[in-house]
């Protein structure tokens, strides 16, 4: 028995969808398990020597997590993961932990739920679903949580839009990042934000992307985030000048995707490189495809 799952990268809340929209991108984590030899752990990726202490391992809670829904533990397995999405900088390497955790203990168990069971699940164990729901089904996705349920909806994108990811070398803990927000907002913010996700879905739906630099300003979160990245407003202002269609926090950050046009990622890959060494951040630019199969799990 040999069970794979790969999952995407995922950035979360696009700017004005806090803890609603989400984007799979194509940067992978592997994890495999077989019966090939018990109690065995081995983790590839750099830095990542924290995940052999079971505690912090989010795959291995969530393997634990659904075994304990039938009342089982998990038997001894060989385990290898392979990380390629890095820890703590807001591109959903905790949601890529849960949903292969899941998926492989689904399996194991021959239980035969869907994603869209699963996620219910994931999004227990993350707390929101807009990193585990691209996870799943990759693309772009809207997700609503309400009375204990969670939907889904994929969100069409224009092909023209492409995505570039800046990856600080510093850390911010989703925690502390989501303990900094407000608890409330006043109505005047809430509409805006209502106006702003409309309009934002409207232009990726309708491929009109020359409003985003006006559409995509958020108040319910960055606001409070951009004291975790230095001169967050400036970079983000500097960029928007320079021809960028939307600057903002991937998720609880600190990495920052940046929305351009295809024809224009190179210019800006070079622009967002200036830009954040001018204001002394060393981060490393990628231009990262977006992925639309979501989370796979080969089974041999
Ligand atoms: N929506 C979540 C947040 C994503 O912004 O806190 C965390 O990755």
């Amino acid at each position: 028995m040999r069970l794979v799952a790969r999952v995407p990268a995922t950035t979360a809340n696009l700017g004005v969808g806090f803890d609603t929209l989400g984007l799979a991108l194509k940067l992978y984590n592997t994890f495999e398990v077989s019966d090939s030899e018990p109690d065995f752990l081995e983790i590839n990726g750099e830095g990542m020597e924290c995940l052999y202490n079971r505690e912090n391992n989010i795959f291995l809670k969530a393997l634990d997590f659904f075994y304990k829904l039938y009342n089982l533990t998990p038997p001894s397995l060989s385990i290898k993961i392979s990380i390629n999405i890095p820890i703590s900088k807001g591109l959903g390497s905790s949601a890529s932990a849960i949903v292969a955790g899941l998926m492989i203990a689904n399996s194991l168990l021959d239980k035969g739920l869907s994603k869209e069971e699963l996620l219910k699940y994931a999004v227990k164990l993350e707390g929101h679903p807009d990193n585990v729901s691209p996870a799943f089904f990759g693309g772009c996705t809207i997700s609503l949580v309400s009375d204990g349920k969670v939907m889904v909806k994929k969100v069409p994108l224009p092909d023209d839009l492409s995505i570039i990811v800046a990856v600080p070398y510093f850390d911010v803990p989703t925690e502390p990042s989501r303990k900094i927000l407000p608890d409330y907002v006043p109505l005047d913010v809430t509409v805006k934000g209502l106006a702003r996700i409309g309009m934002f879905l409207v232009s990726l739906i309708t491929d009109n992307l020359k409003d985003l630099p006006v559409i995509l300003e958020d108040e319910l979160h960055e606001p409070y985030r951009a004291r975790f990245i230095p001169n967050y407003n400036g970079i983000k202002k500097e960029l928007l000048s320079m021809g960028a269609l939307g600057v903002m926090i991937s998720g609880s950050g600190p990495s920052m995707v940046i929305l351009t046009e295809r024809e224009r990622v190179e210019e800006l890959v070079e622009s967002v490189g200036f830009v954040l060494t001018k204001n002394n951040i060393i981060a490393k630019i990628l231009n990262l495809d977006i992925d639309y199969e979501g989370a796979v799990l080969e089974v041999n």
